[in-house]
């Protein structure tokens, strides 16, 4: 006869199999990928430690292990993640939504008046563009990407939230903007620079798409393309908002600056770290 495998044992296993693997929360890893494979929240799996796992359990998790063990992001092993207190589906076509971008919806939130239209440039999984919706009920949203494939995880995503009617997504290159105007431009555009892609940790650099991080011109080259656009897609009034690496500000505040943009602000993420550019037409 086979081993018993107990929940808390293969949890115990799967721990010290991550941990060998150099995952930084080995035991919350497993714990998640434990849970959501047996389709139980966090206390289930604490209520169910001495349950024997059917060989049928076994053969679901143990691929799930694998990928997180070659250091596959968590996300992608799970096909979820959350932002701004919401679910959203990813996968490999689009970046993992980070919890610092929630600043730049703070921001957006803070500037949006009842009701506009609004543009998330690069809108990848649609997690800006869906949390605004779902707060700015008013509003009408545009969300552009140049990644058909990206676009295919963000209308999921719109579907999900029942957001079809607010939020309308479109193929394009952020270097052509549509020809319109808009209350608000919000933007997570790529901007690492090719020089740190080395130093990018395996689950970035194997896993997320290039395309969604890569930017020329040491990462500033979609802040250019943006404000080199900005007071023809903007109201009168209008507030354009980005995300910027943390060593970014100097130079993407200039860039709003030399655009002709006023009230030029640079907002801190909650590590204390630049994290937003905004100003207004
Ligand atoms: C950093 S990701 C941001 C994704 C999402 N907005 C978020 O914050 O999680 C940047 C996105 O920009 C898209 N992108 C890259 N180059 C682009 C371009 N030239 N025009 C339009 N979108 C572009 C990528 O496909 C990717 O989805």
């Amino acid at each position: 006869m086979g081993e018993t495998w107990t929940l808390l044992k293969l949890l115990r296993w799967m721990t010290q199999y991550f941990s060998e693997k150099g995952i930084d929360n080995p035991r919350l890893d497993a714990e998640l990928l434990l849970a959501h494979a047996l389709d139980l929240d966090r206390v289930g799996l604490y209520l169910n430690y001495d349950r024997p796992l059917l060989q049928a359990e076994l053969d679901l998790i143990r691929p799930l292990a694998k990928r997180r063990g070659q250091r596959e992001p968590l996300q992608y092993v799970l096909g979820t993640t959350e932002f701004w207190s919401l679910e959203f589906k990813v996968n490999a076509a689009v970046l993992i939504p980070r919890p610092d971008t929630e600043v730049l919806i703070e921001e957006a939130l803070a500037k949006a008046g009842p009701c506009g239209q609004l543009l998330d440039v690069g809108t990848g999984s649609g997690a800006i563009v869906v949390s605004l919706a779902s707060e700015l009920s008013d509003w009408k949203m545009t969300g552009l990407d140049i990644s058909p494939e990206a676009l295919g995880v963000a209308q999921f995503n719109v579907d999900q939230h029942q957001l079809t009617e607010q939020i309308q997504l479109i193929q394009g290159n952020l270097a052509e903007l549509p020809a319109q105007q808009y209350d608000l431009i919000v933007s997570n555009p790529p901007y690492i620079a090719q020089c740190e892609w080395d130093d990018l940790m395996p689950e970035v650099r194997c896993f997320e798409p290039q395309l969604a991080l890569l930017a020329d011109h040491e990462g500033l080259e979609c802040y250019q393309h943006l404000t080199n656009q900005v007071r023809s897609c903007l109201k009168p009034e209008g507030w354009l908002l980005v995300e910027i690496g943390y060593q970014q500000a100097d130079a993407v505040e200039a860039l709003f600056v030399a655009a002709g943009l006023k009230h030029v602000f640079i907002r801190k993420d909650y590590s204390g770290q630049p994290r937003v550019v905004g100003g207004q037409v």
